[in-house]
């Protein structure tokens, strides 16, 4: 693949102060754009200054969400160098979304190599404080300029760069969730296991009704039964009940998630127990009136370990390891980030240098 480069002539300040970089709010100086055409496949790579771009009002885009995105990042190591934790990961993912909303594949040493190139020419935004990190979000669309509904045959892929903190403005304080009984965000068979930005649109209701309640985020249940915990907003989730890590299994309905899968390699890795199956939610709620329930944390790639502090259900409220977080919550942090900041050695081999 041979990236065009066309440097910015105005490059931007720098944030001053990376304690209210919050969450997606700036972007750095260029973004990476390719187009997809049928029957002549992926061309023009190329890295052009971070800006407004041109769409069609009748691109599928607007009208069918034809859509998916990922979400990584690069950290900045304490000898200055920048890597990135499990790319390939994300381009695996990015190729199963795309099969599953009939999106072009998009080939996995390319993904890489566009991120690459991109976080190397933008590489004085990857922030170096505590808990920074310059989060990574390509995605891609359907453009054909039509409104029949059928795949896209016209599709654009692009990257954009955002230095970021903590997702949530708690930090690495713990959360509260409301487990959601009403809104559903997936069913089996449907788009719940693709990262596509759909699945992101149905759940803002839940979202904001928990958030004018005090919650951070919203835990869903299954879609056909709602009685089996499947995972929150923008976070899988795990429990550890009476010493056994429980995480509910990728039924179909879930996002696969990369700091999911990392988790569970780190604690088999380290001998302790953990379960990916069901997990209903009056196991839970027994778990938690019995005091069973030790720790409860969501895991993902923005919001790295959260610990969850409170969980509402059906306006019971039940206070998780008396609102703090817990040693082995604490102990997944610290040995996750060890591994993505560089600052302890990275046995699995998950990081890459930029
Ligand atoms: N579940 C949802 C709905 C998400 O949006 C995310 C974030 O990407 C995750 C889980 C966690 O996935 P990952 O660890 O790959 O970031
Ligand atoms: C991520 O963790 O990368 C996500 O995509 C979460 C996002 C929806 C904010």
């Amino acid at each position: 693949m041979e990236i065009k480069v066309t440097r910015t002539d105005s490059p931007k300040a720098l944030p001053a102060d990376s304690s209210t970089l919050g969450f997606g709010k700036i972007f750095t100086d260029h973004m990476f754009m390719m187009d997809y055409t049928e029957g002549k496949g992926w061309h023009d790579a190329r890295i052009v200054p971070y800006g407004n771009i041109s769409v069609s009002p009748a691109s599928t885009a607007f009208h069918y969400g034809v859509e998916i995105f990922e979400g990584m990042k690069a950290y900045r190591k304490a000898d200055g160098s920048v890597q990135l934790f499990r790319p390939i990961e994300n381009a695996r993912r990015m190729n199963r979304s795309a099969d599953r909303m009939c999106l072009p594949q998009f080939p996995e040493e390319d993904f890489i190599e566009a991120v690459k190139t991109l976080v190397r020419l933008d590489e004085v935004w990857v922030p170096s404080d505590p808990d920074t990190s310059l989060y990574i979000r390509p995605f891609m669309f359907g453009n054909d300029e039509t409104l029949g509904v059928h795949a896209p045959k016209n599709v654009v892929f692009m990257i954009i760069l955002s230095p970021v903190g903590s997702y949530y403005k708690e930090g690495l304080n713990p959360v509260k969730i409301m487990i959601e009984s009403e809104d559903v965000r997936a069913v089996r068979g449907g788009t719940g296991e693709a990262k596509c930005g759909g699945n992101y649109a149905a759940s803002n209701r839940a979202g904001d009704r928990a958030e004018k309640k005090g919650y951070s985020q919203v835990l869903w249940l299954d879609g056909v039964e709602r009685k089996y915990i499947e995972e929150v907003g923008a976070m899988n989730v795990m429990f550890k009940i009476s010493g056994t890590v429980v995480t509910p299994a990728l039924s179909g309905s879930i996002l696969p998630g990369i700091t999911r899968k990392s988790i569970i390699e780190l604690l088999k890795k380290e001998g302790y127990p953990v379960e990916e199956r069901r997990i209903s939610v009056e196991e839970l709620a027994k778990a938690m009136a019995e005091g069973t329930l030790e720790e409860a944390w969501g895991c993902g790639t923005a919001a790295v370990v959260s610990p969850i502090g409170e969980l509402n259900y059906e306006d019971h409220v039940y206070v998780v390891n008396e609102g703090k977080i817990g040693t082995l919550t604490q102990h997944l942090y610290d040995t996750l980030t060890g591994i993505q900041w560089g600052k302890t050695e990275d046995p699995f081999g998950w990081t890459v240098q930029l």
